[in-house]
């Protein structure tokens, strides 16, 4: 796992480090310890000067053009530095689809030719901020929350969760509940639908809104809720977000559905799926991280309903664990991910590990671990990755 020696023994001009999220993007240098900038993950169109989010591609040509503007704004905008010059580190999540990671490939050695691209995968390089080797990573972000158990540096990828609880899930739950009488207070202050627009929703939830704890939700309706607050809509217009509303957006990502499913039974899942000597382990390293894990009481909610669901009759003969840790990652957990792989961008694996611009051209092929081809024939694999 982490072999700090190594940090920094590569002379060249920093590397370029890219994560692409589904609504914010981090871009920064490898070695440093934020970055640069983070931005919504939108392109502007040309022709129409409409800005589109890059995961609404319909084809591979509109998914090129999104990315080759996106790309060039990150580097002329906020980088200020040649792309033809660096090495270019890509943090990407296991489940980005094969056509996105080969297209911006495409994009990067054709249109920007940068001089090699890296691609880590963004549970295993979180790790690397800590110095752990063995975790339990939950990555709440925008569109869903992903769980993957990392032992000894193996990812126990038979054991991934996925689930659409997260960020975009609250935001709706919080725009029905300001929509409807009840939860927007005062009617004179009702707003009509189309004057709260997306960006508005989410600034209403992460400067007003707060994750409960266990006791308070179980009796959400009796209880006194915190003053209610007047959310400015440009300048003159107010919207009261009451305290219950205010108490109650996040319990969405708590509630069993159906299929009694929710962020805690996740992470209980995924531990069922490992083999039975790592669960102790796993559970004593839970990393919390995406943006949606910085909401107010976040952690220390999970942590109770973890204790809580243990005992129920659905876990407590398979599971019987005592204690849950929680680690304190060194950054923000919108972009633990991104530190990990600026932390990559600055060893030697940068160097050794990288697809060169002339292998890429010569082979027209991204290494990828779901091809057989990679996977199982060393030779093969060789011949890729040196060069
Ligand atoms: N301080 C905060 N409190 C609560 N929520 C926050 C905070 N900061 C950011 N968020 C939320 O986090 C989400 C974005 O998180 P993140 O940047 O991890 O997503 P992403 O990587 O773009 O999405 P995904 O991982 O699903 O592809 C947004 O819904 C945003 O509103
Ligand atoms: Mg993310």
């Amino acid at each position: 796992m982490p072999t700090f020696e190594t940090v920094n023994l590569t002379s060249e001009k920093s590397a370029v480090v890219i994560e692409i999220g589904s609504t914010y993007t981090k871009c920064g240098f490898a070695g440093e310890n934020a970055p640069r900038c983070i931005v919504a993950s939108k392109a502007k169109i040309q022709d129409s000067g409409e800005e589109k989010l890059i995961t609404s591609y319909k084809d591979e040509e509109d998914l090129y053009n999104l990315l080759l503007h996106f790309i060039h704004y990150l580097y002329f905008k906020h980088l200020l530095v040649s792309p033809k010059d660096r090495r270019v580190v890509i943090v990407e999540s296991v489940l980005c689809p094969t056509l996105f990671r080969e297209t911006l490939a495409k994009v990067l050695f054709h249109h920007y030719e940068v001089l090699s691209l890296l691609f880590v995968p963004s549970h295993l390089v979180s790790l690397y901020t800590l110095g752990a080797s063995t975790a339990v990573v939950v990555d709440m972000g925008y569109k869903e929350t992903v769980v993957i158990p990392v032992y000894e540096g193996f990812t126990v990828l038979k054991a991934w969760q996925a689930q659409p609880l997260a960020g975009e899930l609250v935001e709706r739950e919080l725009l029905k509940k300001l929509m409807a009488d009840e939860g927007s207070g005062d009617s004179a202050s009702h707003p009509k639908e189309e004057s709260i627009d997306e960006g508005v929703v989410e600034n209403i939830k992460v400067r007003t809104c707060f994750v409960t704890t266990l006791e308070r939700s179980q009796k959400i309706e009796e209880i006194v809720h915190p003053p209610p607050v007047d959310y400015s809509l440009n300048g003159d217009k107010f919207i009261k977000i009451d305290g219950k509303t205010r108490e109650s957006a996040y319990e969405s990502m708590f509630i069993m559905d159906d299929d009694e499913i929710s962020v805690p039974t996740m992470i209980l899942d995924a531990l069922l799926k490992c083999p039975v000597d790592t669960r102790k382990a796993l559970a004593e390293n839970l990393l919390i991280i995406g943006g949606t894990s910085m909401a107010l009481g976040m952690r220390s909610r999970l942590l109770s309903e973890l204790k809580n669901l243990i005992n129920s009759p659905k876990y407590v003969d398979k599971l019987p664990l005592k204690s849950f840790k929680f680690h304190n990652p060194p950054a923000k957990g919108n972009f633990v991910s991104w530190l990990g792989g600026a932390i990559v961008g600055a060893t030697e694996m940068v160097v050794s590990r990288s697809l060169t611009k002339d292998v890429y051209q010569k082979q027209k092929c991204l290494p990828d671990w779901v091809n057989l081809a990679f996977n199982n024939n060393y030779e093969l694999k060789h011949k890729y990755f040196s060069g």
